[in-house]
């Protein structure tokens, strides 16, 4: 199973919008189980789910198993464990190693190809549980000044996580959102991202469409509407490019 978490400690940076489409593009290729971790609950929307006020992969906090939390979604392929809206992770001590743990003790990566994971735009302990488990990250960002500068704030969480943890650093993939090649800002921003964290971490952009938004009022996830548009074109080009880079990695460590 490969585990991917969707961050970005900066608010509003599509992390829901591209969890969902990921998971759903994924979705075609393999089983795949989607982790609602962010308890605003809208990944759990965007795949057609009520919010669950009674169990939720929060719920492992407080002794559930994860499989207890599962429910369906709009593709067969597709699994949710979804948010518990009224989680409050300040109520907990300690919550580390929590998510390792569960995957572990229920044997998860025997179930699923994939684990997409939709975060908080927070750097708390339920940022830190989903990076314990990452093998590779992606980091939507809106190419504007503050959001290159969250780009990096986002590596060196990544990085100081993994140094703590004593694990190898998760592959980083940076995709920029809500792209419009005639702003001069945005093509600039894309460009300083190239230069300071390296152009093989980039992805093709993903453009404003504003289906992206409305996918959430019909809960069908945009890669899966027989209606094609900008969004859903865009982001079937990223999963394509996911899992050729994907390849590229297991290629390298079978070598
Ligand atoms: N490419 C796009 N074109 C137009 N609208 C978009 C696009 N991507 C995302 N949006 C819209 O932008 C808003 C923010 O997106 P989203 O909720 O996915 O961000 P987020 O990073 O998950 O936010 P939060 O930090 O609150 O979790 C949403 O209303 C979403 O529908
Ligand atoms: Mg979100």
């Amino acid at each position: 199973m490969k585990t991917i978490v969707i961050s970005n400690r900066k608010g509003g940076s599509a992390k829901t919008t591209t969890a969902v489409n990921l998971a759903s593009g994924l979705a075609e290729h393999g089983s795949v189980l989607l982790l609602d971790f962010d308890t605003q609950g809208h990944a759990s929307i965007g795949v057609g789910c009520d919010l669950d006020e009674g169990l939720g992969v929060h719920s492992i906090f407080s002794g559930k198993t994860l499989c207890e939390t599962f429910i369906p979604t709009v593709h067969k392929n597709l699994t949710l464990s979804p948010a518990l809206a009224f989680f409050d992770v300040y109520e907990y001590f300690d919550l580390s190693g929590v998510l390792k743990n569960r995957f572990k003790m229920e044997s998860i990566a025997e179930f699923f190809d994939y684990c997409v994971i939709d975060t908080p735009p927070t750097f708390d302990a339920l940022l830190k549980n989903s990076l314990d488990v990452a093998d590779s990250v992606v980091i939507p960002f809106v190419p504007h000044h503050l959001g290159v500068i969250a780009v990096g704030q986002m590596l060196r969480a990544l990085y100081q996580s993994a140094t703590q943890n004593g694990r190898k650093v998760a592959d980083v993939y940076i995709l920029p959102v809500m792209y419009n090649p005639h702003i001069v800002e945005h093509r600039e921003s894309i460009n300083k991202v190239k230069k300071s964290f390296g152009e093989a971490k980039l992805l093709s952009p993903i453009g404003v469409d504003i289906n992206l938004a409305k996918q959430f009022e019909s809960g069908l996830p945009i890669v899966l509407d027989s209606k094609r548009s900008k969004g859903s074109n865009d982001y079937s080009r990223c999963v394509s490019e996911l899992l050729e880079r994907f390849q590229e990695v297991d290629k390298c460590q079978v070598k």
